[in-house]
């Protein structure tokens, strides 16, 4: 570089339309996955760990679905909360279950949205696992079953993709097997491939009312600390038939969102901002101490940037309403 005449950065970053033109990452409304709360009545209502949030009766989802829409988003993502649970998660896999019913009314109401569903035990097990207990010890290839017909049913019910997050391994490969001998060939598998344990789902187990009664998540879930395990997790998931593959949680992780995207190019990724990072924005604008609009969209801005295709976030109505609004945001 000539001494003489240094490259000026600034310039670039003089008005919002240079830095629009200079912008590298941009997020756009069509990248965000709207999760929902799907319960039964006795257990709808407000979250009170996550501001904005709440446990949706089937007869609410109209009004969501309709302000889904009108926000530009196009996919959602459906947790279950239901009154019963038991030792088998039955009412996880019942045709009538919480999350086929909700499946069904969406469905019904439009056919512009894609709709995604949470396959996990967690909330429909007495015990809180993510799997079978037995000896104290969570048993996977008994769990991956009742994860199959779980899937199956969503799938008859009408959801687009199914989304397994209950790290018992081979469960991709279960799951592929059963939506194809059902007959369900078009139905996708959105894989939480790499989910760690995480100390950042503490409010979303408040919302599924799914927090563990003894012990934690380690002995399935990913330890914070690795990230070359993401990359064998994710490999192995597209090798059992994952149609797309996710990061969670995400801001702590970006990383992992990094390498696996590097690692594994040739299905979509997603990275999950789980309810924890959510709810730090939320708590630490409520205190005047950051402004939520801005960092909600940093961070997001950010996990685009690491790599990830899509995001999951509790933020996306919101978010898509802000984008639609303004072509530039303040970053700092
Ligand atoms: C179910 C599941 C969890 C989350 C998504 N699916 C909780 C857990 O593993 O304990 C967390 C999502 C969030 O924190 O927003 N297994």
């Amino acid at each position: 570089m000539n001494e003489l005449s240094p490259r000026r950065m600034r310039r670039m970053r003089t008005t919002a339309a240079l830095r629009a033109l200079r912008r590298e990452t941009r997020l756009s409304p069509q990248d965000l996955v709207c999760p929902i709360f799907v319960a039964e009545d006795a257990v709808a209502g407000p979250v009170g760990s996550m501001p904005g949030v709440s446990r949706l009766r089937v007869s609410e989802l109209e009004r969501e679905i309709e302000s889904i829409l009108a926000a530009g988003v196009v996919s959602v993502l459906l947790f279950g909360v239901p009154t019963t649970k038991d030792a088998s998660g039955t009412s996880a896999y019942n045709g009538d279950g919480i999350v086929c019913r909700g499946v069904e009314r969406i469905k019904k109401l439009t056919d512009r949205l894609a709709v995604i569903t949470d396959v996990c035990l967690c909330s429909y097990m007495d015990h809180g696992h993510c799997g079978v207990v037995r000896e104290g010890v969570i048993r996977n290839d008994e769990t991956i079953e009742l994860l199959r017909k779980t899937a199956v049913a969503h799938a008859q019910a009408g959801a687009d993709l199914v989304a397994p997050s209950a790290m018992m391994d081979r469960q991709v490969r279960e799951i592929r097997g059963g939506l194809d001998a059902a007959g369900l060939t078009d139905v996708g598998i959105l894989s939480y491939a790499v989910k760690y344990a995480s100390s950042f789902y503490g409010p979303f187990r408040e919302a599924a009312v799914s927090k563990p009664a003894f012990g934690d998540r380690r002995s399935y879930q990913m330890d914070p600390a690795n990230a070359r395990e993401a990359t064998a997790e994710a490999r192995l998931d597209v090798a059992e038939g994952a149609d797309a593959i996710m990061v969670k949680p995400a801001l702590p992780y970006l990383d992992v969102v990094r390498s696996v995207r590097e690692a594994v190019p040739e299905v979509p990724l997603f990275a999950y901002q789980v309810s924890g990072e959510y709810s730090m924005i939320k708590a630490a604008a409520a205190n005047g101490w950051l402004d939520e609009r801005n960092a909600a969209l940093e961070a997001l801005t950010s996990i685009k940037r690491a790599g990830a295709d899509a995001i999951i976030t509790y933020f996306a109505k919101d978010v898509s309403r802000w984008l639609n609004g303004s072509c530039d945001f303040r970053v700092n």
